[in-house]
């Protein structure tokens, strides 16, 4: 737990590029470690979160060196790994886990997957029935949970329909699908962030009149690739708030990850009258990127009602957007949005509590949530361990004025380390008060 103070005062002025996005940055270091032959990437993630990644990927003989602007993966090929001596400790990463449940499935070795206490919670028979059912012994908890011990074996080809529209899963079972004899095709109704068949393109994507299926053959070769992580939109989603927010401020995001899938708060804050403007943006790479720029305009914005279709695509923005919520005149409406109760901590329950700390009116629904229209006052804040409430709940304490306090900003390092510098906050060993304009 990491004390801090904030002296906000004439705004936040910030015109950056941003350490590069955490779910590509998974994705490229867990493929390239499988790949025929050296990788580079450059502007990776430099969260906690991406170095649990590494760690395991090390442990399974994968040599990796990084520098301050790129990792550099010798890629063992999908059949290299070597069994890892001890646990693999995926830390607080839910993507590290389940990606990587997916490549050692295929591994004929046995390896034991754990975690931290808040993804030891987090549900995993999502990824380890349908590994079984490729073939693969999986052991996981009574309560579904990890530790899971994973007995890799020959895999057979699978056909799934998703029944939670889950990224992770899906790359889990395209990542197993790679090891496999024979197709493995994967159905999802809402489609949710698509970086793995990115980075994989000979995944065959068809769009189906209700929803997606995704094809992969098994023991395809993988070739070595290099690539550069653009800035990452879910971190990128405070500071856009930020300006949106907080008196006098002027925010320039550059080369910021647009990919479609990824950014359903740009609609959700154009449908509100938020004034988000992308500059250069560049569709045709691999992952589509831009500008992003906004500055504070004080206006009420409108309210609304997120379809059920658009939350995968803004997942992890749901706890800022609730925040941005209390700023509309009707009030914001999250539904659809359960899987919010399986992250790294149970999102809609500490969403309500810290707003309701704040003033805020706030009904609660097992799926989602409804923000009213509400002036913030300072408060006392609880992250519950979680990087993505902490950094939500630091914007609405800038916003509300005052003086809040925050019980830990440490958690901040799982995906955005410069977060607290960026909003003009340097740490402290004695105050853990957030000094507010
Ligand atoms: C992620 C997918 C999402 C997201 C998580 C990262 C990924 O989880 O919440 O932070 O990298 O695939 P689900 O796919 O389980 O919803």
């Amino acid at each position: 737990m990491r004390p801090s103070d904030i002296h906000c005062s004439n705004g936040i002025y910030i015109d950056k590029e941003l350490p590069g996005d955490k779910s590509i940055s998974h994705r490229a270091a867990i493929i390239a470690a499988i790949a025929d032959g050296e990788s580079v990437i450059q502007n990776s993630a430099t969260g906690d979160d991406l170095v649990s990644t590494l760690q395991c990927l090390s442990q399974l003989g994968v040599e990796i060196e990084t520098s301050a602007t790129e990792i550099r993966v010798k890629g063992q090929g999908l059949n290299g790994l070597r069994k890892p001596d001890r646990h693999l400790d995926c830390g607080n990463s839910g993507t590290t886990a389940r990606l990587l449940a997916g490549v050692l499935a295929g591994q004929p070795f046995e390896s034991v997957l754990i975690g931290d206490e808040s993804l030891s919670r987090r549900p995993m028979g999502r990824i380890a029935i349908p590994l079984r059912r490729m073939g693969a012994g999986i052991k996981i908890s009574d309560n579904g949970t990890l530790p899971m011990t994973i007995s890799g074996s020959t895999l057979m080809g699978l056909s799934h329909t998703l029944e939670v529209a889950s990224a992770q899963v899906k790359s889990c079972l395209l990542l197993a699908g790679l090891c496999a004899e024979g197709e493995t095709a994967i159905f999802e109704t809402i489609p949710t962030r698509d970086h793995t068949e990115r980075l994989l393109p000979f995944i065959r994507k068809e769009i189906l009149h209700d929803g997606h299926k995704l094809t992969v053959h098994g023991r395809c070769s993988i070739s070595p690739f290099n690539l550069t992580v653009p800035g990452d939109f879910s971190s990128a989603a405070f500071l856009i708030a930020a300006g949106i927010l907080i008196p006098d401020s002027h925010i320039r995001l550059r080369r910021v990850g647009l990919n479609p899938t990824r950014t359903g708060l740009l609609d959700v804050l154009g449908e509100m009258g938020a004034r988000v403007t992308i500059e250069n943006h560049v569709e045709d790479a691999i992952e589509p990127y831009g500008d992003l720029v906004v500055s504070y305009h004080g206006e009420t914005l409108q309210g609304c009602l997120l379809d059920e279709k658009i939350i995968p695509s803004l997942i992890d923005e749901i706890p800022i957007l609730a925040v941005i919520g209390t700023r509309t005149n009707s009030g914001l409406e999250i539904r659809y949005a359960s899987e919010l109760r399986y992250k790294e901590c149970d999102r809609i329950m500490a969403l309500v509590y810290n707003l309701r700390q704040m003033g805020a009116e706030v009904d609660e629904f097992e799926d989602g949530l409804f923000v009213h229209p509400s002036s913030l006052r300072p408060a006392g804040i609880k992250t519950f361990g979680d990087h993505r409430i902490a950094m939500a709940f630091v914007i609405a304490a800038m916003a509300a004025g005052g003086v809040s306090t925050i019980d830990d900003s440490e958690c901040i390092e799982i995906s955005f380390p410069g977060f607290m510098k960026y909003m003009g906050i340097e740490p402290t060993e004695c105050h853990r008060e957030f000094l507010s304009c």
